[in-house]
């Protein structure tokens, strides 16, 4: 097989075989086909797309050129949860201690934020000592033991998504739908995942701003699962404003907190609990057996954790097991504090039209909370807080938002970027929904 008549193939339109592919991204990721042909091939996919058995093939090729971790002595069934990145998304926090505490153990693997969107390790390492490098033989451990494990993404997993999404990164191939369904499918995959529940975000502070192109991309890797025999569902969600009140490290972890003792804001709790019901939907109907009423009682069943302190009892427990400070899960307070605390007050009364998370994500990056190049580092302390909420009326002069930083000149730029982020309506204007749509793979068969 020759490389270039692969790239030309594509080019001109044609259909790649099975082979084809698994040659391209097995030769890619050992380093025997140069950037520069792999940068030719994107452009060729870029343009010219993937049939959906190309796409997974695509998935399975770069799953398989790394390690697939096998779950199976140590879970019955694995259900994972992904979010394609968001501004105040705190969800895992949240909904991994949920579920655990209904009974089904899980065991996650998450990344770090780069640029607006936020990471789930990064918030966790507000806590002191948490470890989120583990080895695999930890991470089994940790889950058989405790029902629940929460680390960073070991370096062997789907190695060959990693070289080709930095080399989408520079070479203006990272938005089609092909390449980003099968680069977040391979991860699940090669994470062990038997049932994926996918949050797709969509909205000004999302990857994807337009709900139709994110249905097609949610509908896509729901139907690369069910090819691969891996059941999926997708919520689409929405990301226009923050999720929840608090955007920043430790802030979040705050708020996740808040939400596990059964408080905290009302569309994080909601977008938690809907989450967790589809968790615990795969989980108990891997074949997709489950009566209409499920959902609800699933719901109801997240809800009681939260009620009773056992998905709170859970947390503390993952923190524990993976070398965290608990003192810091029981007393918030001594979390990373920020040393100057400002708010900024509405310039004048209204309802609420438009709060663009996009700005206030980078507001929080110009505190310092988040990265703008891989390896920064970051401000555990620092971040945004939000007040109302889009449908909320505000009176000129209450807070809009609270500030959280460590350096006045930060303070004064993350100022600059929030003055005129929200549309105010003198009419009364309709709270945004938490979710837009579910995508599963019934869809597929209608
Ligand atoms: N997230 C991923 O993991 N891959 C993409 O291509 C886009 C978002």
């Amino acid at each position: 097989m020759r490389v270039t008549e692969i790239i030309e193939r594509k080019r001109d339109g044609h259909e790649l075989t099975t082979a084809e592919i698994e040659f391209f991204i097995q030769g890619y990721a050992r380093d025997e086909i140069p950037d520069y042909q792999a940068a030719a091939w994107l452009m060729a996919v870029y343009l010219r797309g993937m049939s959906r058995r190309e796409t997974v093939d695509l998935t399975m090729a770069m799953a398989r050129s790394g390690d697939i971790l096998n779950l199976k002595d140590v879970l019955p069934i694995s259900v994972d949860k992904h979010s394609s990145g968001g501004v105040g998304d705190k969800t895992s926090l949240v909904v991994l201690p949920m579920v655990a505490a209904c009974g089904v153990p899980v065991a996650k693997m998450s990344g770090r934020g780069l640029g607006f969107t936020g990471g789930t390790l990064d918030k966790l390492e507000s806590i002191s000592g948490y470890r989120v490098a583990l080895s695999i033989a930890e991470f089994k451990e940790i889950v058989r033991k405790h029902g629940i494990v929460l680390c960073g993404q070991s370096s062997n997993l789907a190695p060959a998504d990693g070289k080709l999404y930095a080399l989408r990164d520079v070479t203006a191939t990272v938005n089609s739908l092909p390449l980003i369904a099968s680069s977040i499918m391979s991860k699940k995959i090669a994470a062990g995942a038997d049932a994926i529940v996918l949050d797709v975000k969509v909205g000004f502070g999302a990857f994807m701003t337009d709900i139709e192109q994110a249905k097609q991309l949610a509908l896509l890797m729901v139907q690369i699962g069910a090819s691969v025999g891996k059941r999926t569902i997708a919520m689409l969600s929405d990301m226009n404003q923050p999720l929840g009140a608090a955007v920043g490290n430790a802030l979040e972890v705050k708020e996740a907190i808040a939400c596990l003792q059964d408080g905290g804001p009302r569309d994080l709790r909601e977008h938690c609990l809907a989450i967790a019901a589809q968790m615990l939907r795969l989980a108990r109907h891997p074949e997709g057996d489950e009566p209409e009423y499920a959902l609800a009682e699933y719901m109801a069943e997240a809800a009681e954790t939260l009620r009773n302190g056992s998905a709170f009892a859970k947390f503390r427990e993952l923190v524990i097991a993976q070398g965290g400070d608990v003192r810091q899960v029981d007393d918030p307070s001594l979390l990373p504090q920020a040393q100057l605390v400002e708010s900024i007050p509405a310039p004048r009364s209204g309802y609420v039209e438009q709060l663009n998370a996009l700005d206030v994500a980078m507001a929080a990056v110009e505190l310092g909370a988040g990265r703008e190049r891989k390896g920064d580092p970051i401000d555990h302390a620092v971040g945004v807080l939000v007040h109302k909420k889009v449908g909320e009326y505000v009176t000129a002069g209450e807070p809009l938002f609270t500030l959280h930083a460590n350096d006045s000149a930060r303070l004064a730029r993350a100022k600059a970027r929030l003055a005129r982020t929200v549309v105010y309506s003198s009419t009364p204007t309709l709270p945004l929904p938490t979710f837009y749509d579910v995508v599963t793979d019934a869809e597929r068969r209608s």
